[in-house]
């Protein structure tokens, strides 16, 4: 039942490349035209939409957190992210033009259910992002988009983010498309390059091995910190989360950005900085990304990087190395990720931890 691996993660951190290619499958009409049959709302009340609200918990959350910086630069439309504990206890401004977008795994979220429960009393249109047919959130939303990932079994999601990440892109995509945003025609090639991402997520796994010995040096280590920029940012929040939950490791992920702004006092000699690369196509933000792992090298942490082949700009400044395949920026958390599951998985099972069952944690959280 787990394929041969001794954790039901470690088999969905590998089956990840299905997963990401049947969330994609029969997306795209011949024409070129991006489907999403279960998005039951007509185009016209899409093209009305003047705000966007993503709310979702933990994982789910780090999910939505991607789809603001895709859904803003391909589609022009405002998004928040909502921790769906606190949205509604804060007065929301919602209207018939709010799209509310839950992002959901299991679909049976206590905090993210009552969250679109005030949104539709508020007569938001509510969108699900789920990957279970037929649960309670999906029931309750006006519209839905399923992810394919196959039952997730093991309590950390994996397979479940990734999938999500697919149909945050496809729907930040369709809206493109349907207000007409200049991106609207580039739909087609972003389409081929998500296409290209299951080998790519491969090429990854193929690595593993590489990835478990360094988890395997950290067994020991009392706190780990992840820096990333953009969509770099959430992949740093949802590693340190995976080594939180599995490892019961001190790890917290900062934009590298902010590191002047506190956290760099907590630099000291050895500490483990996984570091996550913008990739060359955005040299601005790739530039201040190596400046800031200089920066915290210069303190003594030892730099783990995950850059792109062919940066050679990162390498005076990595202690350790991992390369990711050439995948623009926007999309390189659907790469980026997996080498930190596989990280996470490995040092929890070298601390001899119950990987799919980690202490306290329930695989769905259905009380507030
Ligand atoms: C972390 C994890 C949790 C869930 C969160 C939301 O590995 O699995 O943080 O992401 O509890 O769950 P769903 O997506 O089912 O609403």
């Amino acid at each position: 039942e787990k394929d041969g691996h001794d954790w039901f993660m470690r088999k969905e951190i590998f089956e990840q490349p299905r997963a990401v290619a049947d969330s994609l499958l029969g997306r795209m009409s011949p024409e070129g035209l991006l489907q999403l049959d279960e998005v039951r709302l007509s185009d016209d009340e899409l093209r009305e939409i003047d705000k966007i609200i993503i709310i979702a918990c933990g994982t789910s959350f780090y999910a939505g957190m991607v789809a603001k910086y895709a859904i803003e630069h391909w589609c022009r439309i405002p998004v928040e992210v909502e921790l769906a504990s606190e949205f509604r206890y804060r007065d929301p401004i919602l209207n018939y033009s709010t799209l509310v977008v839950a992002i959901s795994q299991s679909g049976e979220t206590a905090d993210t259910l009552q969250a679109i429960r005030h949104a539709r009393v508020q007569r938001s249109k509510v969108l699900a992002i789920c990957n279970t047919n037929g649960s309670t959130i999906p029931r309750e939303s006006d519209a839905v988009i399923y992810t394919h990932a196959g039952p997730e079994i093991g309590v950390a999601s994996t397979k479940g983010f990734l999938t999500q990440l697919v149909a945050c892109y496809l729907l930040a995509l369709y809206l493109a498309q349907v207000k007409g945003t200049r991106y609207g025609d580039e739909v087609h090639q972003v389409v081929r390059q998500l296409e290209a991402v299951p080998a790519q997520i491969q090429d990854v796994l193929d690595r593993a091995e590489d990835v478990y010995a360094l988890a395997r040096e950290y067994v020991d280590a009392s706190s780990v910190l992840f820096l990333g920029r953009h969509a770099g940012y959430p992949v740093a929040l949802e590693g340190a989360l995976k080594l939180k939950e599995l490892a019961y490791l001190h790890a917290e992920g900062f934009a590298a950005g902010e590191l002047k702004h506190g956290p760099i006092a907590l630099v000291d000699d050895g500490l483990p900085v996984l570091c996550i690369v913008p990739s060359r196509g955005r040299d601005h933000l790739h530039d201040k990304m190596v400046s800031g792992i200089q920066e915290v090298r210069a303190r003594g942490a030892r730099t783990i990087c995950l850059a792109e082949v062919g940066d050679t700009a990162i390498e005076p400044y990595a202690d350790v190395l991992f390369r990711l395949p050439k995948v623009p920026t926007l999309l390189q958390p659907l790469v980026a990720t997996v080498p930190l599951q596989l990280f996470a998985c490995e040092l929890a099972t070298a601390k001899g931890h119950d990987v799919d069952q980690p202490r306290n944690l329930a695989k769905s959280v259905t009380v507030e």
